[in-house]
């Protein structure tokens, strides 16, 4: 019988968790021949609350669920975790942007990180959601001596995934017809979607759609998905926000099928420029199960260059202002 892996997700009684946790049980994020075992983490006063999710995730029944753990101690829930999902964290609320929760949900990251490095899977795969995730992730990573650096990634593939059904819908094509939307950057409203080389069924976007369109609407909707859902929620994406986290984790160890490359936050190595360790948004291709490489070489056209260096500077700043956490 398959190895069941150890999947360890935090914050796993919050909104994102709640749908999160279900998904990776059912197989969907890691297939259907792969068993998992569920390892919570929740603060001391949710854990109530996440004892009755695992009770539901027992009740589910679910084939592949070979064992639910809960804690609210890092070293014991990322034990021998193969996978790690940093969700826990704060939501940003109306009015904020999400760098502005960089100094309350930052610290979290630090011990978590060293918890990683300490108890983990020495080959442990990890993906920051909990926001500002750039730079959590970079947090994370910094306290990891142990575990590979560029086994930290954080999540864009929602951003990815925002470009893909914008881009349906106006073509009016189906969410599979359209590949190869690039998110370069910063989850934040600076991020870069870039439709080049994106195509719907088999046809260029920039010649099937306008660009005015592309350049306003399009841009603009990308850019701002994550506030238009606070308000027109009150809450911020989740359902969304899990189903991204599977599709990156899925294509991570599965491959993107017939996608060239997806979207991930992944440490620069001074690609496009970016200065070396900003945790950036790349087109990346998947090579084999838990192996990917940032696509290089592509010719960057004049608006999608104009717009890298404000990606670029804002990830600088925000390490700036946590470079007591690294
Ligand atoms: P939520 O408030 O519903 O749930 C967060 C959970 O985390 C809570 O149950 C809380 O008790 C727990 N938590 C807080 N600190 C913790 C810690 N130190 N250790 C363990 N658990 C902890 O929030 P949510 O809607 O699930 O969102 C979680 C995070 O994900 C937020 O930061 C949000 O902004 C972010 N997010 C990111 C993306 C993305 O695309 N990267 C998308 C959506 C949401
Ligand atoms: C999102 O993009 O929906 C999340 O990052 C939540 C937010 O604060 O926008």
């Amino acid at each position: 019988m398959t190895r069941p892996m150890r999947i360890a997700v935090t914050g796993a009684a919050g909104q994102i968790g709640y749908s999160l946790l279900f998904r990776i049980a059912s197989g969907e994020m890691l297939g259907p021949d792969q068993p998992v075992i569920i390892q919570g983490l929740e603060l001391p006063v949710a854990m109530n609350a996440l004892e009755g999710v695992a009770m539901e995730l027992t009740d589910s029944a679910f084939p592949l669920l070979h064992g639910v753990e809960v804690a609210d101690d890092p070293k014991i829930a990322f034990k021998g975790a193969d996978i790690v999902l940093l969700v826990g964290s704060r939501p940003r609320s109306a009015g904020m942007e999400r760098a502005d929760l960089i100094r309350v949900n930052g610290p979290i990251f630090t011990g978590q990180g060293q918890a990683i490095d300490t108890v983990a899977a020495e080959d442990a795969k990890v993906l920051v959601v909990g926001n500002p995730c750039n730079t959590n992730c970079l947090i994370a990573a910094a306290q990891a001596r142990r575990v590979p650096r560029a086994n930290f990634t954080a999540m864009t593939r929602l951003d990815h995934n925002r470009a893909v059904g914008q881009l349906a819908l106006r073509a009016q094509a189906t969410p599979a017809q359209v590949k190869n939307v690039i998110i370069w950057g910063n989850h934040s409203s600076t991020m870069v979607p870039d439709t080049d080389r994106a195509t719907i069924d088999g046809r260029s976007v920039p010649d099937l759609l306008d660009s005015a369109w592309l350049e306003g609407p399009f841009d603009e909707t990308v850019r701002e998905r994550g506030k238009a859902i606070i308000q027109a929620r009150g809450k911020s994406s989740a359902a969304s926000a899990a189903n991204a986290a599977i599709d990156h984790i899925h294509d991570w160890f599965l491959g993107t099928g017939d996608q060239e490359w997806t979207s991930m936050a992944v440490p620069s190595q001074g690609q496009y420029g970016v200065p070396e360790g900003l945790i950036f948004s790349f087109p990346c291709r998947i090579t084999g199960p838990w192996q990917y490489e940032i696509v290089e070489g592509l010719e960057l056209s004049a608006s999608v260059k104009s717009k890298m260096q404000a990606t670029i500077d804002e990830l600088a700043s925000e390490r700036e202002t946590v470079k007591d956490l690294l």
